[in-house]
């Protein structure tokens, strides 16, 4: 059995609320705190499945790693040179950023490893990791396509390289950054557009040395990194479903306390502001490395736009529940340049194009991107969510403006990122069931 969620047509979002902790920052709190020399403490960790599958692979790897309390994990950094053989195949559960950044930790470690996931994550290309990281030096099989399970071969000498990105891919870019700590002299990545820069950020608050200038990001191999402590915001990709349901629902009034901000991620506000939404950013203030504020929204009606190619990297999750807003916006949306939303969790544009089709929205699906006209009201319908978090939560917002209960299947991948969204939904006035 999986979770189904059920949810009641109309209502509003109200009230003041806190999402769960940020999964970039928390995955890599966890890669830098275990390689880190000195104690790290870290608060607002997102106790999600993903997150959680990177914390047991460090612990795997000989790491001592403490749960004092929910959301705070104490890790005793072994450094750079202090991982441990793991006694098995590291299962990086759902998470490509898991798995592609571990790569990155991995191809320079003394010892062979083996790099599993589940079904999904067993389909998303990797080579887009182990090619640059073998222009490095290292050796990295994968299967069948280019896609998991990886077998990384440990005892290679890596050397640093200049890398030039085709794609836009954070993961990318941390996973060679990440290598390039145990690279002989100078790793550099130029990215073809900005993507989020936690890594870079991060690499600097554990007193990495690191040259930023523009898109590009150097540093030298065999240095150390200097634990810290690390107050991770909450998630803008999950307040982005509150951000889009209150949006679309009439009367709605809602306060996403402390949200990260950081302008690598804030896409989804530029797009929804240019559709005619009502969001404040109030508060803004830097907190460990990142800024973060509070976020006040309130339904206004939207109107469809065509979405800028530039704030296509900086809302590459936002997009399932940018779809929603679309299909409740008046007049069409279109978007394009989005390629990277096929190779998610599942086939983004697919699977919600499909999921709008059966609420009656009609939409175009294009090669890379889709054409949304916009309704006043969605549904009733079922979705299957093909086990894709965000897929399923974006169409719980969706019910806001259903004229029937909308039934989402496979919802069980929600806890990879957003543990607890049914509850803090419904206590908002979402009015969902989960069965
Ligand atoms: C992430 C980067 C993005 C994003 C993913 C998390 C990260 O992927 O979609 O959810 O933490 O670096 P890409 O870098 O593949 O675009």
């Amino acid at each position: 059995m999986t979770t189904t969620f059920r949810v009641e047509p109309g209502g509003s979002l109200r009230g003041e609320l806190r999402v769960p902790g940020d999964k970039s920052i928390s995955h890599r709190s966890i890669m830098f705190g275990a390689l880190a020399e000195g104690r790290t403490r870290i608060s607002g960790f997102l106790d999600g499945e993903d997150c959680l599958a990177t914390l047991a692979a460090f612990q795997a790897m000989g790491v001592p790693i403490e749960r004092p309390e929910r959301n705070t994990v104490i890790i005793d950094g072994v450094g750079l040179h202090g991982l441990r053989p793991p006694p098995g195949p590291l299962d990086m559960g759902n998470s490509g950023t898991a798995m592609r950044l571990l790569c990155g930790v991995l191809a320079g470690q003394p010892f062979d490893s083996v790099l599993i996931g589940d079904a999904s994550l067993s389909r998303r290309p990797m080579r887009r990791v182990t090619e640059p990281l073998a222009k490095m030096g290292a050796r990295i099989d994968t299967g069948a396509n280019g896609t998991p399970p990886l077998r990384i071969h440990g005892g290679q000498s890596l050397h640093g390289h200049p890398h030039t990105l085709a794609v836009a891919s954070a993961q990318v870019k941390s996973a060679l950054l990440l290598a390039g700590l145990w690279s002989e002299g100078e790793t550099c990545v130029t990215e073809p557009a900005p993507t989020r820069d936690h890594t870079e950020r991060m690499l600097e608050g554990f007193g990495y040395d690191l040259q930023r200038d523009g898109r590009r990001a150097c540093l030298q191999g065999g240095g150390r990194l200097d634990a810290c402590a690390v107050e991770v915001p909450a998630d803008i990709s999950s307040a982005a479903f509150f951000l889009v349901g209150a949006s679309i629902a009439q009367g709605s009034d809602l306060l996403l306390r402390h949200v990260g901000v950081n302008p690598t991620r804030t896409g989804v506000i530029d797009i929804l502001r240019l559709m005619g939404a009502s969001i404040d950013v109030r508060d803004r203030r830097e907190i460990g490395g990142e800024p973060v504020a509070d976020l006040h929204v309130r339904w206004a009606p939207l109107q469809g736009i065509r979405i800028p190619p530039e704030l296509v990297p900086l809302a590459i999750d936002e997009f399932p529940a940018l779809f929603v807003a679309a299909a409740c916006a008046e007049g069409e949306t279109v978007l394009t340049g989005a390629e990277e939303l096929r190779v998610k969790e599942s086939d983004r544009i697919q699977v919600m194009a499909d999921g709008l089709v059966a609420l009656g929205v009609r939409c175009e699906v294009l090669p890379d991107g889709i054409r949304i006209e916009g309704r006043e009201t969605l549904g009733p319908g079922a979705i299957a969510s093909h086990g894709d978090h965000r897929v399923s939560m974006s169409f719980a917002m969706a019910a806001l403006r259903a004229e029937g209960e909308i039934v989402i299947r496979d919802c069980d991948n929600v806890t990879t990122s957003f543990p607890g969204f049914a509850e803090l939904a419904g206590g908002a006035g979402l009015g969902i069931a989960v069965t």
